[in-house]
């Protein structure tokens, strides 16, 4: 091989490896072989994935023919793609002589090397040369033998990177349909009064474009909802983004919400896409609004009125077909009064207002709740916990929750991970559970006060499973009826409660 062709070498190499799309720089490669003179035609066929063979790429005088193309892949690129095998022709197929524009046959050779993939063919590289030495194509073949190894590498690397491509977007179609099942308000746990009438709310005006702003203390829900109303929309395939006013330095809430232009300001080094550019055609989920500062409040203002709005240093005015949702737990309507939120936004924001109440006004959701991230924590942390025991579900109906259901998830995750059997315990609760007054028993202070409980605890769970059998509950805890009925005197525990009445006397509650 000469310099020149090595060179040549290179270059397509190059080429291949480039971000063009495979067939264009096959192409663009069989161009500069035909433009340097190496070639006076030369095409790519490769296998389909049915089999069938087609020229992806080719150059030279009548290769622009759709015939000429097919008669190749059906000719001798059919023949070396079946066997593997080089194929050194001296002249074409007499009928394509009638091609115009093309030398006189009987100075032309065709060399066809197969392209391999895995050891196995999945194409053919075929050339026409002028001038050859009959019987001398060894170095053609060498040559050409390269470049066909050249394809088939950058082959590989593209069917790699169509894998990746393809597994991606089935990893997205995935994710895409989680989303969906996650926030589907089926999702929304809870059946008390006030619960039911926000799903009703979230039902009616999910479908619609209102602007919905969700109010509630600190941890009920609220991001839930907007989920829920996000993805209970037409919408629910573009994008639901959410912009945390209360994490966001006032400078940067602007720049965060409209984007900004190349050198807008010293620092923007390249265009910004905004949240409102990227929730196009979703929805726009203000966290906090209450915490908006003066400035962002007027734009935003003018975007809810106007439907459109400019990035920061930009002249050009961009519609928006973005939903708004917006949340706050704080009073608006002292802010107003305070001068610190607008009016008129206020108006703009408050179309429609979902109120969700704090867990502690409605009781009949703790247990559900509770049941709900037990369920959820014990599949996450891989463990066996089937249910409460019932002073630990005591505690939880007599606790405040002043972190509403935001505080009842992160204890029943701690209880999870600190349970080792199949039940919780009170044990297992934090400190402020522990100390409720209204838990009337739970104020322990003492080592022996604390064994104790866990004790009746056991115990009781025990008759529970044994249904008020003591002997049973005996074997359970590894111990002996006697020591059972011991305790359970000490602790004045009521096990014919545990009875199974539909059992009747004589049944395996008595003990
Ligand atoms: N009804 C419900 N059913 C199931 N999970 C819930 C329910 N309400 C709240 N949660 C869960 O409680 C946690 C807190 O909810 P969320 O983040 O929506 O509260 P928030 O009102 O936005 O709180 P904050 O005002 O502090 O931002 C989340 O993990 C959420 O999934
Ligand atoms: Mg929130």
């Amino acid at each position: 091989m000469d310099a020149g062709q090595l060179a040549l070498l290179l270059e397509v190499s190059q080429a291949l490896q480039g971000p063009l799309q495979l067939k264009p720089a096959l192409e663009r490669a069989l161009q500069k072989l035909e433009s340097e003179g190496m070639v006076l035609r030369a095409a790519v066929v490769l296998r389909g994935d049915e089999g069938d063979l087609r020229t992806v790429a080719a150059a030279g005088a009548g290769f622009e023919s759709k015939r000429a193309r097919n008669e190749l892949a059906e000719g001798v690129a059919a023949r070396v793609v079946q066997s593997g095998r080089p194929a050194v022709l001296p002249a074409l197929a007499p009928d394509s002589r009638r091609e115009p524009a093309r030398p006189d046959r009987s100075q032309t050779t065709q060399v066809c090397m197969p392209i391999l993939l895995d050891g196995k063919p999945a194409g053919a590289l075929c050339v026409e040369l002028d001038d050859q030495e009959p019987g001398d194509h060894g170095a053609a073949q060498r040559f050409f033998g390269a470049l066909a190894g050249i394809i088939a590498a950058a082959l590989e690397a593209q069917r790699g990177i169509e894998e990746e491509r393809r597994s991606l977007f089935e990893e997205n179609r995935l994710l895409r349909q989680q989303l969906l099942q996650r926030y589907d308000f089926s999702n929304l746990v809870g059946t008390s009064g006030p619960m039911r009438q926000a799903c009703e709310q979230i039902a009616q005006v999910a479908p619609t474009d209102t602007t919905v702003l969700i109010r509630g203390e600190s941890g009920t829900g609220k991001e839930l909802i907007a989920h829920a109303l996000h993805y209970g929309s037409l919408r629910a395939k573009k994008p639901f983004v959410k912009l945390s006013v209360a994490s966001i330095p006032d400078s940067l809430v602007e720049s965060e919400l409209f984007g900004y232009e190349k050198g807008a300001f010293t620092g923007a080094q390249t265009r910004k896409r905004g949240r409102f550019d990227l929730a196009e055609g979703g929805t726009l989920f203000f966290d906090e609004i209450g915490e908006l500062n003066a400035a962002a409040q007027v734009k935003l203002l003018r975007v809810l009125q106007e439907h459109e709005f400019q990035r920061l240093g930009g002249t050009e005015t961009i519609r928006a077909n973005v939903r708004i949702l917006a949340a706050t737990n704080k009073n608006l309507e002292a802010a107003i009064v305070a001068g610190e939120f607008r009016e008129d936004l206020y108006y703009r924001v408050n179309v429609f207002s979902i109120f969700v109440p704090p867990l502690r006004e409605r009781k009949p959701d703790i247990l559900l709740l509770a049941e709900h991230f037990l369920a959820k924590y014990s599949r996450q942390h891989r463990k066996a916990i089937r249910r409460m025991a019932a002073p630990a579900t005591d505690m939880l109906m007599s606790h405040h929750w002043p972190g509403n259901v935001r505080e009842l998830e992160n204890t029943i995750e701690r209880a999870v991970l600190t349970c080792e059997g199949g039940v919780i315990h009170g044990h297992h609760l934090p400190p402020t559970l522990q100390t409720a007054e209204s838990s009337g028993t739970l104020l322990q202070t003492s080592l022996g006060e604390a064994v104790e409980q866990y004790e009746k605890d056991l115990i009781l769970d025990a008759l529970k499973s044994a249904r008020g059998n003591r002997a049973r509950a005996a074997r359970l805890l590894c111990s002996t009826e006697r020591v059972v009925n011991y305790k359970v005197r000490k602790y004045r525990i009521d096990w014919q409660r545990f009875r199974d009445r539909a059992a009747g006397p004589g049944g395996p509650g008595r003990a």
